[in-house]
């Protein structure tokens, strides 16, 4: 059975997408099946694997909306060896659209419940709220992944998310677990950051990761290509992080 994992933080730009698929990217080439699963009407994740926004159909919008099944809308990422459910725009309208359902959270569990056998992981990348789609992520996943970025306010809003976390836990979704925080755009010659990260391992501790994912260019520069880092530039310091960071996460995976 797969580990369904959704990387989520309610701040924008603090590198979920970028996490999302380049840890996807990078259990796909040490041999695991992944399914990555673009949850943010943005697209982002999608068009980094090389898909055209506009020309994706069906997508994780149909397949919510029970217009599709899950299989119909599993496309294979451009150039890295992972599944994508892609989105785009129309998922805007399923926020709407899911609150006038019964068991509107879990939806996207029902919706994939006969492919989640087939991998050995799936990634949810999220959109930067708790919203019903953050939600039903939360319903369906078995760990959480929180990245953030060391600077002022990191800790700002994680209190709050935590805490509906163990809510979920307690409610709807019993196997869910917080595997851990990532530091991502890490800068070493920053004090702030170094501050920060020290915060982070007071507050987190076994529940931060071991790995930091450094600032890189190559990092924000790999999805205009419709790839992965790990293929756009495999020896960069950013592709070699998600690897280990992979290795962290499958590791966690073995002993839970
Ligand atoms: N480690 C990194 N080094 C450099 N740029 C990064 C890094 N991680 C993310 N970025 C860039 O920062 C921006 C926000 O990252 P993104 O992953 O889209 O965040 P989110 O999904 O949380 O909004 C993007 O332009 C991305 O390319
Ligand atoms: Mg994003």
């Amino acid at each position: 059975m797969a580990n369904i994992i959704v990387i989520a933080n309610q701040k924008g730009g603090v590198g979920k997408t970028t996490t999302s698929i380049n840890l996807a990217a990078a259990l796909g080439e040490v041999g695991k099946k992944t399914l990555l699963i673009d949850l943010d009407s943005q697209g982002n994740a999608s068009s980094a694997c090389g898909l055209n926004q506009d020309e994706i159909s069906p997508t994780i919008y149909d397949l919510l909306m029970g217009e599709a099944q899950a299989k119909e809308c599993i496309k294979k990422s451009k150039e890295d060896d992972f599944d994508i459910i892609p989105s785009n725009r129309d998922l805007m309208a399923a926020e709407i659209q899911l609150l006038e359902l019964d068991n509107r959270e879990l939806i996207l569990k029902q919706a994939l419940e006969n492919v989640t056998h087939l991998y050995d992981f799936i990634i949810i990348d999220s959109p930067p709220s708790m919203n019903i789609l953050t939600l039903n992520a939360l319903s369906f996943a078995k760990n959480l992944i929180i990245p953030v970025q060391c600077e002022y306010y990191a800790l700002e809003g994680m209190t709050g998310m935590l805490e509906s976390i163990y809510q979920i836990k307690d409610s709807i979704n019993p196997d869910l677990d917080f595997m851990g925080v990532v530091r991502t755009m890490y800068d070493s010659r920053n004090s702030l950051a170094i501050e920060v990260s020290a915060q982070l391992k007071k507050y987190f501790d076994d529940k931060l990761f071991w790995t930091f994912i450094p600032r890189n260019v190559r990092l924000a520069e790999a999805p205009s290509h419709g790839m992965s880092a790990l293929k756009y530039d495999p020896n960069c310091s950013g592709s070699k992080a998600y690897l280990s960071l992979a290795k962290e996460v499958a590791k966690k995976t073995m002993e839970s």
